[in-house]
């Protein structure tokens, strides 16, 4: 056996019981497991010397992902950089942002029209024609591995496009087919299935089932009707997705992000959400990354309160993902910027902060996706907000509706039912950016950028990885050419899915404009958070009670030196009520300062470092 065979028997040894205990545990079928054995070992000695080399180098220093310097942005290529060779004459903008994560948005083969932005995909191992080839990805992959950078992509495997392989046969009644999928002839069982399991998609694709009226069959829909759920009771559907990852991971990709995991699992009688089989597979997924490619990470897309979010860690001692997003913060943070309170804000830090240290949150304004108004309502109510009109007014106010609000967007599956809607639109434009741009008002326009730079900087300020969506770096406001396109228009979270501009980023090293003010303000801030030992993954994180609601004021504390962050999420000037005795300087202009009842001008910032007596 060679040394490279070692390493790999060494690996498969560390994980193979429990692998094989948990697939027996889904499975009962010893042929398949012994079939992923031997694919996974297939996929170790294809993979490229240089990936195995970081295989090695990351294994060592497993913490990697988790320093300070660590900043993502996630884009659309064609948006972008028109195709995946177009990528690679970008990369020295992204290394201008601080960039060293790159998340490719949906590249894969998916049909025109009956897409979902890329997230229905037909071939797994076809990258989107217009984008260029598999082998333009991994020269990509080398390319941002020289510059010291990582690559993200999605992984869809809750469900498949209806073109793809597997639908196409499954439509023609090849049984072996559809049995990777949930068929029924006639509605009895999905009927019952809609009992009780909840929309994703009320209003554009409302209903978990799609009739097939060429083989007279439903077949299950959780998301479009042309994405078919996939069923992971089969075998071969579990063997195959994981070829599919390990595939991806040998073109040089960091991290696999397990789109819209809590589905994968599917069981009458419940909501279809979160059951411990799915766990069951992260698991799997999780070690049979570590046996074949263990620098590659999984990032779980888990949109859902705290509670639901954390088991997708799993335990220190059996992992599941890596990184998780942070998206109750990041709903509650809009839902302060509404009501000018950060109480809510506050509760949920504190959730946050006191998670173990391991566990590795993703942190975000924006993404491609809708924002979920998915808030601790309990609490909510509990100050005399009830969820319904509650919601209803945050959509308001960010519609630009209510009076005093400068923010620009529109609504999502807005369903008459529930009377639930969810909303869009750029980070810049819920700022105000958009609707003074518009009003050519200058004082607004000022505020609306204050704005912005705080929640940045706010954003930079919490525990774990700040995730940049492409084009907040230099305020890019809404696009509502996604209305002309009869592909998009019934889908509003076109409306902050642009082409990104090239021609405003050249602005970006002016000063005097609203770009570069954005720009260089995030530089600034990312640049300090790099390089202050504060910043560390392993600092301590708290919320700070400065006696105003409108003030969030967060503490991080390293080695003795403590950073203070105080965020104004009020339009007015308010006062951050403290004493702190010590000596402190402002990070941002390097002035000293003492730490008494610190003054915050409306929607502004300050972050301070110092020691504390
Ligand atoms: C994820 C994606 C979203 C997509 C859905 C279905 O939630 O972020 O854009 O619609 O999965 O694949």
């Amino acid at each position: 056996m060679s040394k490279a065979d070692d390493m790999f028997q060494k690996r498969l040894a560390k994980h193979h019981d429990e692998l094989k205990w948990l697939y027996m545990e889904l499975y009962q079928n010893d042929s398949m497991f012994a079939e992923l054995c031997t694919n996974m070992y297939q996929y170790y000695q294809e993979r490229r010397q240089q990936l195995k080399a970081r295989d090695e180098q990351r294994e060592k220093t497993p913490d990697w992902f988790k320093k300070n310097d660590m900043l993502g942005m996630m884009l659309y290529i064609d948006n972008f950089a028109g195709n995946l060779k177009g990528m690679k004459k970008k990369l020295s903008y992204l290394s201008d942002c601080n960039v060293n994560c790159i998340h490719l948005m949906p590249f894969l083969d998916t049909p025109k029209g009956r897409s979902d932005g890329g997230y229905a995909v037909a071939d797994f191992r076809k990258v989107r024609e217009d984008l260029g080839t598999m082998q333009d990805l991994s020269e990509l992959a080398d390319m941002c591995h020289q510059k010291g950078m990582n690559l993200c992509m999605d992984f869809v495997m809750n469900h498949t496009s209806e073109e793809h392989e597997w639908a196409k046969r499954a439509r023609q009644g090849d049984g072996e087919y559809m049995s990777r999928y949930f068929f029924y002839h006639n509605y009895d069982i999905p009927a019952q299935y809609e009992k009780t399991v909840p929309q994703v998609f009320p209003t554009t694709a409302p209903g978990n089932f799609t009739y097939l009226p060429e083989i007279g069959h439903y077949v299950m829909t959780t998301f479009y009707p042309y994405q078919w759920d996939l069923n992971y009771r089969n075998p071969r559907v579990f063997n195959e997705m994981m070829y599919n990852f390990l595939f991806f991971a040998n073109q040089g990709m960091d991290i696999i992000r397990i789109d819209a995991v809590p589905y994968i699992w599917k069981e009458l009688g419940t909501k279809c959400r979160n059951l411990p089989q799915v766990h069951t597979i992260v698991r799997m997924m999780r070690m049979i990354g570590e046996i074949v490619c263990p620098s590659v990470l999984l990032l779980g897309e888990v949109v859902m309160e705290p509670e639901k979010v954390v088991p997708y860690f799993g335990t220190v001692e059996k992992p599941e993902c890596h990184m998780l997003y942070n998206v109750t913060t990041m709903a509650t943070t809009w839902n302060c910027v509404a009501t000018k309170d950060t109480r809510l804000l506050k509760q949920q830090m504190d959730i946050v902060n006191n998670l173990p240290k391991e566990y590795t949150f993703l942190n975000y304004l924006r993404c491609h996706d809708d924002i979920g108004w998915g808030l601790d309502f309990s609490v909510l109510k509990q100050w005399g907000m009830q969820e319904v009109p509650h919601k209803r007014f945050l959509n308001d106010f960010f519609l630009g509706k209510t009076e005093n609000s400068t923010s620009r967007g529109e609504l999502y599956n807005d369903d008459p039912v529930t009377q639930d809607a969810r909303f869009c639109g750029t980070t810049a434009s819920m700022c105000g950016i958009e609707s003074a741009g518009f009003e050519q008002d200058a004082d607004k326009m000022e505020k609306a950028v204050t704005l912005d730079i705080m929640l940045h900087a706010y954003m930079l300020t919490q525990s774990g990885i700040p995730m940049l969506y492409s084009g907040d770096e230099i305020g890019q406001v809404n696009d509502y050419t996604y209305k002309e396109n009869p592909d998009k228009s019934a889908d509003s979270r076109y409306i902050h899915r642009g082409s990104f501009h090239w021609e405003q980023a050249e602005k970006r090293s002016d000063s005097t404009t609203v770009e570069g003010k954005i720009f260089k303000a995030l530089s600034a801030l990312e640049t300090i958070r790099r390089s202050e030992p504060v910043f560390a993954a392993d600092a301590g994180v708290y919320t700070y009670d400065v006696h105003n609601d409108a003030i969030l004021c967060i503490l991080r504390e390293k080695e003795g030196e403590s950073f203070f962050g105080f965020f104004n999420f009020s339009d007015k000037e308010e006062t951050a009520w403290l004493q702190e005795n010590g000596s402190f300087t402002n990070m941002l202009t390097g002035e000293k300062t003492e730490l008494k009842d610190i003054v915050v001008a409306g929607h502004d910032f300050y972050w301070v470092k110092g020691k504390r007596r």
